[in-house]
């Protein structure tokens, strides 16, 4: 056959895919413009794959995954669909919704099971475990986040800030994220297992990176693959959890049980097998060692990347608003001198720091680490006058809540005096709602203090993009003999 003679076939062929393709666009605008009777407003995209395509590019542009959302709820309002991954998704950004939802009181919802991210954190992980086993694992957790163990954490945070900082005079341009990714990772493992020795936590603090990269990856476990990396980094994880938990039970029966110093979290999850006082409710919820080893590995992943995230957006608002700056430095220096014969900062101290404490909050309104929290929808309901099946994804969009004019007046002026006045109800979600709500919250605020604290009272120093330049120490710029 000649070329000429294949002609009238690859015409043919080029209008039957213009054909079909212009009737899956006029599907899809027709899906866009009007919802079908009750049903959220959105579109579903491509046949089977959805908006899939448009959300990967969202993630792999420059403005990051969050605009996929925000700018179908500029087209669709504050209730809208979308089909990604082959599941459909709907998000709410309402007050109202995102009580009813997190709060849960009608038990429609809950988070969904993943089996990708249960075999990378673990089935027995807060994260994965069924409603019922939840229940069970946070009764155990939420008593170790004590107001004791803040305070510790705050001396102990302390400590390694001042020890990181006073690094970073000699070292002119920090990147802000990887030092504070450090920063954190030490405070979450000594908190957890009192772990400090530079290479195990060297080790650990890979393996860990490894795993959070996984469940980010498509769940192809092929040994080229991240997510294989990471399940093979999680069984590392176990294995160095494992010869801990081990080390510690041979140490208490050697000593007698009282005599052990160590003061995390292990210690007293392991104390509950020694503690032959304890009532019978107290054994029903000791932890079996995966339990225990699957959230000690889901503290770390959840403490570690959000506090500092948190504190990297922290430094970047304070760099663009000098006002706010500034009555810090005038407010904490002051401070600073009251509790100068102590070595660390306590709890207590942190109490006075109100402003900082505002400004912290500001910060996460602002910034939205989390932005969107997603459930599984487990009965056919009604929510903003939509219908919403039972099997959907339904998603509270905690970002587009924190920048609603409606609900926070000038949402995009930085206003840590905002909060001189409560919030209104269900509308600060940065660390969610309901019986999902962060363990770590008081933990994670007390640190953005100490570390808002040190930083201004110890440099000067000038914001770039996702750096920071030393300029000074703060004594010589308030002297006025800082040479920038
Ligand atoms: C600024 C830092 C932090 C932010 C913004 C943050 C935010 C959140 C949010 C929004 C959730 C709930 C997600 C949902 O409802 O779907 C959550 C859950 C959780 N967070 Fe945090 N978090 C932070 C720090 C910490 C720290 C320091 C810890 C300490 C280990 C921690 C431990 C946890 C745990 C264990 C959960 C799961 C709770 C459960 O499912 O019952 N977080 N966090």
């Amino acid at each position: 056959m000649d070329y000429l003679s294949l002609c009238p076939l690859v015409v043919l062929l080029l209008c039957l895919v213009i054909l079909a393709l212009r009737k899956i666009f006029k599907i899809m605008i027709q899906d866009q413009e009007k919802s079908t009777a009750g049903i959220p407003p959105g579109s579903h995209g491509f046949p089977v794959i959805g908006e899939t395509l448009q959300f990967m590019l969202s993630v792999n542009s420059g403005k990051g995954f969050y605009e996929f959302v925000r700018s179908r709820r500029i087209r669709y309002g504050s209730c809208f669909r979308t089909s990604l991954f082959g599941e459909t998704h709907v998000f709410l950004s309402t007050t109202e919704s995102a009580r009813a939802v997190l709060n849960n009181e009608s038990g429609m919802f809950t988070k969904r099971y993943i089996k990708s991210i249960a075999a990378l954190v673990g089935d027995r992980s807060l994260l994965c475990a069924s409603q019922h086993h939840h229940k069970i694992l946070r009764s155990r957790f939420i008593n170790l986040f004590s107001k004791k163990s803040t305070a510790l954490m705050v001396r102990h945070f302390d400590e390694l800030v001042v020890d990181a900082l006073s690094g970073w005079e000699h070292r002119g341009t920090v990147v802000l994220l990887t030092d504070l990714l450090q920063i954190t990772f030490k405070a979450m493992c000594k908190m957890l297992i009192s772990l400090e020795n530079e290479e195990e936590l060297g080790s650990l603090q890979r393996d860990v990176g490894f795993v959070c990269e996984a469940m980010l990856a498509f769940p192809l476990n092929l040994p080229w693959t991240r997510f294989h990396k990471g399940i093979m980094a999680r069984g590392r994880v176990m294995d160095a959890l494992e010869k801990i938990i081990r080390d510690r039970r041979n140490e208490t029966s050697s000593h007698n049980n009282n005599n052990n110093n160590h003061e995390d979290f292990l210690q007293q999850l392991l104390a509950v097998d020694n503690d032959s006082s304890a009532s019978s409710s107290d054994h029903s919820t000791k932890l079996t060692d995966s339990e225990i080893k699957d959230n000690i590995l889901t503290m770390i992943i959840a403490g570690q990347d959000t506090t500092a995230s948190a504190l990297t957006w922290m430094v970047k608002y304070l760099g663009e608003n000098p006002k706010v700056l500034n009555i810090l430095i005038e407010k904490q220096t002051q401070i600073a001198k009251q509790a100068s014969d102590k070595p660390f900062l306590e709890l207590d101290d942190l109490t006075e720091m109100t402003y900082a404490s505002k400004m912290v909050k500001e910060s996460l309104r602002m910034a939205s680490v989390v932005p969107w929290f997603p459930r599984l929808v487990l009965q056919d309901c009604e929510m903003e006058g939509y219908k919403i099946n039972k099997g959907w994804n339904i998603n509270i969009d905690a970002r587009s809540i924190h920048l609603d004019p409606n609900v926070y007046s000038e949402p995009h002026k930085f206003n840590p005096s905002r909060f001189d006045e409560e919030a209104k109800a269900n509308s600060f979600l940065a660390f969610g709602m309901g019986g999902r709500t962060c363990l770590g919250l008081n933990m994670a605020k007390a640190m953005m203090v100490v570390f808002l604290h040190r930083f201004i009272t110890t440099y000067r120093w000038r914001s770039k993009h996702r750096e920071v330049d030393i300029i000074c120490k703060i004594e010589e710029w308030i002297s006025d003999s800082c040479v920038t």
